[in-house]
């Protein structure tokens, strides 16, 4: 903003007039945080049985497909518009060729089905990236050692008309492959799933922040090598910027920063270069901080809507976070 604020000299200025009541803290309060600026990232498993904790996660689980179809109505309930499916698939399954990524009846898309099924009017968002199928756990067809684009994009566009064929409202892709968003916006308006959205996990960092998630997802011990060569180096603005403005010029409809605290900087300034709808991911290692620092006493469970109230105030839409079931309740 160039508004260049006039603040007159102490006395004729004390700024604490309006923090006095809570009343007056309200009427001036900038920013707000509700439930619908939530999307609840959840864990469906396709192993048999109950749901099942992740230890670097406490308080997240594993649903089953029919458990996820309780999370979808009670998220409902709370007022949550939008879940976002992740799968947790059979370890002996993983190929590298990862064909499951793109089957019907794969854990993901079972998910999809279940959630629309069991709440129609829940808008369900995916991620597009191999990673849950691949036996190496990377986003991508590994070659010799190294993760091939294009060969990769076209496995992903299998993957999201599969998914799209399923139900999914909003795709999102967060495999950092280059030419993606224009292959999959090409082939959904080719297939009639012209409505279908596109939200790209656009400035996507190579963090140590997804760690918990790995577990999560059952891909920690497999990765091989890290993801330097396809996510972003947390040193680079600029180039996170060319990344949104590339997704954006490929036809992505929302874009994402990701992870989000460390990366507040790269949200307002997406925000303010490009005003489209813009979204933070708090991923798994700051869940896994602060629920942990929560647990041990050492912090006050406050702090999560001040995280949250944080992505807001540095102008995004909206936060994909697994606090959303719990910060909801606490709104509501
Ligand atoms: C994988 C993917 C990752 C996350 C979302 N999709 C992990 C990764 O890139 O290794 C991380 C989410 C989180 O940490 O909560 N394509």
């Amino acid at each position: 903003m160039s508004v260049t604020p006039i603040v007159a000299p102490f006395p004729q200025s004390r700024l604490r007039r309006l923090r006095r009541s809570p009343a007056l803290r309200e009427m001036v309060t900038e920013t707000l945080l509700s439930a619908e600026n939530l999307i609840w990232p959840v864990f469906v498993t396709e192993m048999q049985g109950e749901d099942t904790e992740i230890p670097s996660m406490p308080g997240v689980q594993r649903y089953t497909v029919d458990s996820v179809k309780a999370a979808a109505e009670r998220a409902a309930r709370l007022g949550i518009p939008a879940i976002c499916v992740f799968p947790h698939s059979d370890q002996a399954l993983k190929t590298e060729s990862c064909e499951r990524a793109w089957d019907p009846d794969n854990i993901g898309n079972r998910a999809i089905r279940a959630i629309k099924d069991a709440v129609p009017e829940m808008v369900v968002m995916t991620d597009i990236a191999l990673d849950p199928y691949n036996a190496n756990g990377h986003d991508g067809i590994v070659r010799d050692g190294v993760i091939v684009n294009d060969e990769t994009v076209a496995c992903l566009v299998r993957m999201a008309l599969v998914q799209a064929e399923a139900g999914a409202d909003i795709l999102g892709p967060s495999d950092m492959m280059d030419g993606r968003i224009g292959a999959l916006r090409t082939a959904l308006e080719e297939n009639e799933f012209q409505d279908v959205a596109i939200m790209s996990y656009a400035a996507k960092f190579a963090s140590g922040f997804y760690g918990p998630f790995r577990d999560a997802v059952g891909a920690s011990g497999r990765l091989v090598g890290d993801k330097k060569t396809y996510q972003v180096n947390p040193a680079n603005r600029e180039e996170a910027l060319r990344c949104v403005a590339r997704d954006l010029s490929e036809g992505a409809d929302m874009v994402m920063v990701k992870p989000g605290m460390p990366y507040l900087d790269i949200c307002r300034e997406v925000r303010d270069t490009f005003a489209a709808p813009t979204f933070a991911y708090q991923v798994s290692g700051e869940y896994a901080m602060i629920e942990g620092a929560i647990r041990q006493g050492w912090l006050s469970r406050d702090v999560i809507a001040e995280s949250l109230l944080a992505f807001r105030r540095a102008g995004c839409d909206g936060i994909l976070t697994y606090f959303a079931p719990q910060i909801a309740e606490s709104l509501a």
